[in-house]
């Protein structure tokens, strides 16, 4: 879908359709709409649709008035879901090329933005795999605008909506045409087509540096591991600070030998959205160009069971050197992802993110509105938390008291890989924290969130792409 700015006075935009958002309690006169009001067909309600054909004074073939609700609840976040739901609709009704007209009074380059990356959010559709079905797609959205600098904030918001649907399509790839190796396909390819710098560490490799942990979830698959790295390095950095982005990339979680209830095991291929989602980032990144380094690492493997897989029981050496009681195999996220943040700091990030399809915990504590944010250092909770706010990801912050660590016991080894029954999701936490130890970090966890069970007006079933906007913001508005 190609999208553009429109200069041109609404009247004369030729479209398939012209995309208008009302908002509540405004009376639409224009487009003979008054009567709609008059009669309550159309009132603003959020993603209230009418199509009227061949509205009067308009070389339009049709208007969308959408609802876009309360006055004093649009901003440009609810923007962007007007623009993706008015998308989703036009597309099933075989629209190809349509236009949406921004009020003088959203003007600002972030409303223009956000109206590109809805419509390239709700343009993404998981039907590769369906046959039959005439796929619908649109041509061309343009922006209708009189505001400044528009083509460049178009530009973002196209950046971010397609960063965002490569994540998509990644963790909407089913596992047996998705396993690690394929993840480094995607990476390779992405970072020749925008010049990221790009390496990968394979078993042989991991062996030299010592990680244990990752190499004893990975030998239960026939599939090969692998740690994808990303480098993203400005001309001239500002300060010293290099922002180190670590996804967890379980291509399949079975949960190996304590291996999970069969029913709804299918979703567990969203189990490498937290290293899709650090791709994703990499992607905006290498083209919105932040001041600052930014680095990604993706630990990827695939967690069966089989003659080969780890045992409950078993204890591994980290990289960090620190051993692990592994007491239940189907805790492998936080295995990996140890060894994946050792090596972070060995790279020489000076601050790092986390995020991962990490406990079932998170889930029970926050449903799937938030995201579970746990820090070791208040500056870099705030950080992340601001990020998040602006770039319209709800998180909400997690606790990680000193002595939470009492839950982590183990009488052979370290660290156990499981706390207790309590707290799952913060003892989680608190095994990472011992990996990222004075490196100021924030974990994410996205297990409530990465994924949508029903497809909203806005955005397909799903993988959503969190916390992919968070951690372009964190990065672009990176202050030393
Ligand atoms: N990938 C799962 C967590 C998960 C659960 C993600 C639900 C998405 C939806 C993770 O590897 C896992 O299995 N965690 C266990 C931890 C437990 C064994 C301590 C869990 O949450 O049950
Ligand atoms: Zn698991
Ligand atoms: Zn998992």
């Amino acid at each position: 879908m190609k999208t553009t700015v429109e200069h041109q006075p609404i009247e004369q935009i030729a479209a398939d359709a012209l995309i208008i958002p009302v908002l509540e309690g405004r009376k639409e006169e224009r487009f003979g709409a008054a009567d709609l009001f008059d009669s309550g067909e159309v009132t603003g309600k959020i993603f209230e649709l009418t199509l009227i054909h061949h509205p009067p004074g308009v070389a339009a073939a049709r208007v969308l008035l959408i609802g876009a609700g309360k006055p004093a609840e649009f901003d440009a976040a609810q923007l962007r879901k007007v623009a993706g739901a008015a998308v989703r609709h036009l597309k099933s009704k075989s629209c190809q090329n349509v236009a949406l007209a921004l009020e003088p009074e959203w003007a600002a380059a972030n409303f223009v933005s956000a109206a590109v990356e809805g419509a390239v959010l709700g343009q993404y559709e998981p039907d590769q795999y369906k046959t039959g079905n005439e796929k619908t797609a649109l041509e061309s959205f343009r922006v209708a605008t009189g505001a400044a600098d528009a083509e460049d904030a178009a530009e973002r918001g196209r950046i971010l909506g397609e960063a965002q649907n490569f994540t998509r399509a990644l963790v909407n790839e089913p596992a047996n045409r998705l396993v690690p190796a394929d993840i480094v396909a995607a990476a390779r390819q992405m970072a020749t087509e925008f010049h990221l710098e790009c390496e990968v560490l394979d078993r042989e490799h991991m062996k030299a540096l010592g990680m244990g942990a990752l190499l004893g979830v990975a030998q239960g698959s026939a599939e090969p591991p692998a740690l994808i790295v990303l480098r993203y390095r400005p001309e001239k950095p500002a300060g010293a600070a290099h922002l180190g982005l670590v996804g967890k990339g379980v291509t399949f979680d079975t949960g190996g030998i304590s291996i999970k209830p069969s029913d709804g095991m299918e979703k567990m291929k969203y189990d490498m959205a937290g290293g899709a989602a650090m791709l994703g980032a990499m992607r905006a990144l290498a083209q919105l160009k932040p001041a600052i380094p930014v680095s990604a690492f993706v630990p990827c493997v695939e967690n069966m069971p089989g003659s080969r897989a780890q045992r409950p029981g078993d204890i591994v050496t980290t990289m960090s050197g620190k051993t692990v009681e592994v007491i239940n195999t189907d805790a492998e996220g936080r295995l990996i992802l140890a060894d994946a943040i050792t090596y972070a700091r060995r790279q020489g990030c000076t601050h790092l993110v986390d995020a991962a399809t990490l406990t079932g915990a998170i889930v029970v504590a926050l449903g799937h509105l938030r995201v579970g944010l746990f820090a070791n250092q208040d500056a870099m909770r705030d950080r992340v938390l601001a990020a998040a706010d602006a770039a319209g990801e709800r998180m909400w912050p997690m606790p990680l008291d000193a002595d939470y660590k009492d839950y982590l016991k183990s009488a052979f080894a370290d660290l156990p890989n499981v706390g207790g029954r309590w707290g799952g999701a913060v003892t989680a936490a608190m095994f990472l924290k011992e990996f990222a130890e004075d490196t100021p970090w924030v974990h994410l966890d996205i297990a409530g969130t990465a994924w949508l069970d029903d497809s909203k007006p806005f955005l397909a079933k799903g993988a959503t792409g969190l916390p992919l906007r968070t951690m372009v913001r964190l990065a672009m508005e990176w202050k030393e």
